[in-house]
This record gives structure tokens, C-alpha cells and sequence, in this order.
């Protein structure tokens, strides 16, 4: 199966054996696939794909701005002025997630936006991969980086499922995060109900 054709592959559950670097490097990857799942798409894949990707996203910046960004902060020499680029990051890509929510995705702005959208996180992640998960490498043992992986998997399981732009902090995720997963959940399971249209 080429990359290009991953549109129909489903999103894949962490796995218990990868240490969090390896877990957040390999939902990278993910997210890209999906982007190329929308791009190449049209109709109900797209929508379907689409769906995929915000969730993907969502969930992956909250367990992020819930376990590695505060550690970082912690940890790291500079890492508040670090840590703070990659939330105002976070932000804006909410922002135009919330956005493109809110779009048909035959809508000819759509795929522009997406694209923007796609370059914006690529960097994004890049970012965190070179400033954040070397640094998680380098002053953690084996031990600790499995810990953290699995802090990282009960966050995403209790993550919102959309785009909440503002909800970056780790104390705004505590405060606000569970309301909004709640809501998220329940508006995904009427979804569902309804055949999985918007
Ligand atoms: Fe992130
Ligand atoms: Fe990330």
C-alpha cells in the first residue's frame, strides 16, 4: 500500500510497547497520512477522513499540552519560552480545525485552508520532535519514558474529540477538558446514531 492510499487505513491505538517518544513520533506520522487522506479523497471518504483527522488531532495536542509540554516547562532550560510557541501553535491550529469544521469539505475554500492547515502542523511537530522529544530522550530512562507513555494513552482516552481553541494550558485542560470531552463524546455518538453525517 502506497502512502497516498492510506485513506481507508484506521486510526491505530498506541501501542503498549512504544516508550512516548516513539508514540507521539509515530501519531505524527498518522496525522499525515490522514491529511493525504483528505486531500486525495471526495464526498463521504473525504468527510469520513476528515472526521478521522480532527479527532486525531484532538486528541494528540491534548495529551501533549497535558503530560509533555508541562514536563518540558519543568525541565528544561528555556523550555517556558519553548513551550509557550508550540501552545500559541496549538492555538491556531484549533482555530482553523474549528474552521474547517464548520465547512463542507466539496467547498472549493476547503482543501486551500486544509493545506495551510497541513503545513502549519508538519512544522509544528517538527518543532516539537527537535526542541521537546530529544530533550524527553536525553534526561529520562527507559522506565520513565514508558511511564509517560501511558499517562499519555488515559489522557487521550478522556481527551474532547474537537478542536477547543484556548483549552491549551495543562490547568485549563484539567478545569475545562472533561466538560468538553463529555460534550464532544455525546455529539460523536449522535453522529453515529445518525449514520455518521454532519
Ligand atoms: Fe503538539
Ligand atoms: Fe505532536
Amino acid at each position: 500500500m502506497t502512502q497516498r492510499s492510506t485513506g481507508q487505513r484506521r486510526w491505530q491505538a498506541p501501542r503498549a510497547d512504544q516508550d512516548v517518544v516513539a508514540m507521539l513520533i509515530g501519531q505524527h506520522g498518522q496525522i499525515r497520512n490522514l491529511f493525504d487522506a483528505v486531500e486525495t479523497s471526495s464526498g463521504d471518504r473525504r468527510r469520513d477522513a476528515f472526521r478521522r483527522l480532527v479527532r486525531m488531532l484532538s486528541v494528540h495536542e491534548t495529551a501533549e499540552e497535558q503530560v509533555v509540554h508541562p514536563f518540558v516547562r519543568r525541565t528544561v532550560p528555556g523550555g517556558a519560552a519553548v513551550v509557550d510557541e508550540r501552545l500559541r501553535e496549538e492555538r491556531e491550529a484549533k482555530e482553523v480545525l474549528s474552521r474547517l469544521e464548520d465547512m463542507d469539505p466539496e467547498d472549493p475554500k476547503f482543501l486551500p485552508e486544509l493545506q495551510g492547515l497541513r503545513t502549519a502542523v508538519m512544522t509544528h511537530a517538527r518543532a516539537e520532535e527537535r526542541y521537546e522529544f530529544t530533550h524527553l530522550r536525553r534526561v529520562n530512562d527507559h522506565t520513565r519514558l514508558m511511564a509517560m507513555a501511558k499517562s499519555v494513552r488515559a489522557a487521550e482516552m478522556m481527551a474532547p474529540t474537537h478542536p477547543h481553541p484556548g483549552v491549551e494550558s495543562a490547568a485549563a485542560n484539567f478545569l475545562i477538558g472533561p466538560f468538553a470531552a463529555i460534550a464532544d463524546r455525546a455529539r460523536d455518538a449522535f453522529q453515529r446514531r445518525r449514520g455518521g453525517t454532519r
